[in-house]
Order: C-alpha cells, then structure tokens, then sequence
C-alpha cells in the first residue's frame, strides 16, 4: 500500500452466502470492530441481502456494494438488476467481472465493460475484476491476459471515470483453494496492472488506482500481502464471512 497516494480499501465479497438475517448479525458484529479504520471498508452482499446491509450500516463507516449489475437501465432482462436501480436503494459500489462470474456464467470482456460503463454511468463505483488461470500463468502469458482484460475491461473509461474504479487482481488458482499467491506474486501482477494504466491513461491516473489483490487472503497473509506498494488493499471471500477474521484484515490495511 502506498496510502500518501491512494486510498486502502478491504472488502467483503460474500458470493452466495448470508440470508438477511444472517448479514444483520455479521455486519452488526463487524461494524464497532471497525469504527476506526484507516482504510476504506466495503461489504459486497447478495442483492437479497443489500437492503438489510444499509439499514444495518446506517451511520458506520462500512459501505455496501452488490455483487453484480446488468448495463441496461430497465427493460425485458428477467431475473436482472440494473445499476440504476442499485443507485437509488443507496448501494455504492458493485462487484464486476469477478471470475466465478465469467467462469460459470458466460461473462466475457465485452459485457465486462458494458456492465462497467454502466455503473459509472449510475454513479457506482465498480471493483472490476481481472485474474489469470493457472494453465495462463504456466505458459507464461499472465500479463498478456490481464493486459488484454484491463483493455477491454475498461474500454471507452475515461481517465475522470477511472478515479471511481478499483481494480481487483484476483489469480484464479488463489480463489477459494487456501492457495495464495506470494506476495511478490501479488506485488509484481498488481505493479504490471497499474504499468499498463499508465500507458492507456497516464502515470498520475495510475498512480491514484485502488488495486486490490484478492484469493484466499486472510487474517494471517494480509500484513505480507499489503506491505507491497502496489498491492492497496484487498477482495475478500471466506474470509469476510466471519467477523472477527474480516476486522483483522481491516486492522492490517489500517496499520
Ligand atoms: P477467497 O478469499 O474465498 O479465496 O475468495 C476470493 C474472491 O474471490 C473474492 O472476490
């Protein structure tokens, strides 16, 4: 983390996990634990939960966001929530391109970056996601792929909207597998992401990214993993689930 540049920011990403009643108790717990962060701290829910999670929030210093959103504002999408209607209920951020989403369910680049334009659009802040396999990362093409998504992922991204968009490094292999990727693993892909932002944007805009490093972190990897400069926070899953393991990794990006 370099904070004198850019903001730290940990956040939850609970996947299909936590019913309503459920996200109350969690976020009830964390929400004192975190009272005095020196990080940004964000919780992305399942769309069923995000009404409980900002009633729950309510004048605490976590911020909610949604795990997805569609890139029309309305229309004949059933079973889909456009961003626009997010916006409105008071979501502030939004989890996009996450691989379980471009894995199981046929997200591509090109809906990758309608879904961004859209949210920026709203006025959500998108947490878009990148990540090699680990059959890419053993041929060697690692920085080709995540050069390739980071192009296409932000794609028409002015350099003003790209100071709303955090980006989150997230290997495949690390996600969900207890693997973590070193954190010079970690340092040298999130280094190569904010290299080519530079070279799409400028060396300023770069500079002043969020990019998080996200798989299998947790309470006893975070000091190591965000003690890289380029490595400004990270994307949360098991981890989050559980309170006291979700505030130690707030605790160690707010050292
Ligand atoms: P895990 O922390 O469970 O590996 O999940 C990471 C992730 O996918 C966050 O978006």
């Amino acid at each position: 983390m370099n904070k004198s540049v850019r903001k730290a920011v940990i956040a939850g990403n609970w996947k299909m996990n936590k019913t309503p009643k459920e996200a109350k108790e969690l976020l009830s717990a964390a929400a004192p634990l975190v009272k005095d962060a020196d990080c940004e701290v964000i919780a992305c829910v399942p769309f069923v939960d995000l009404q409980t999670a900002i009633e729950t929030t309510q004048g605490t210093n976590i911020k909610i966001g949604a795990e997805n959103c569609h890139w029309a504002e309305s229309g004949a999408f059933t079973g889909e929530i456009s961003a626009v209607m997010l916006k409105e209920m008071g979501v502030e951020y939004v989890v996009l391109g996450h691989s379980e989403r471009r894995q199981y369910f046929g997200e591509t680049d090109e809906t990758v970056n309608k879904r961004t334009k859209a949210a920026l659009a709203s006025g959500l802040k998108p947490i878009v996601c990148v990540g090699e396999l680990l059959w890419e990362r053993d041929c060697n093409i690692t920085e080709e792929v995540i050069a390739r998504q980071i192009k296409l992922d932000l794609w028409d991204v002015t350099e003003e909207e790209l100071k709303n968009v955090i980006i989150a490094y997230e290997p495949v292999w690390a996600i969900g597998t207890g693997k973590t990727a070193t954190a010079e693993q970690a340092q040298e892909v999130c280094a190569f992401i904010r290299k080519t932002l530079a070279q799409l944007y400028t060396p300023a805009a770069a500079q002043g990214v969020t990019i998080q490093y996200g798989g299998s972190m947790n309470d006893s990897n975070a000091d190591e993993l965000l003690s890289k400069e380029d490595v400004d926070g990270g994307l949360i899953g098991g981890a989050s689930l559980v309170a006291e393991k979700f505030v130690a990794i707030v605790k160690a990006a707010s050292k």
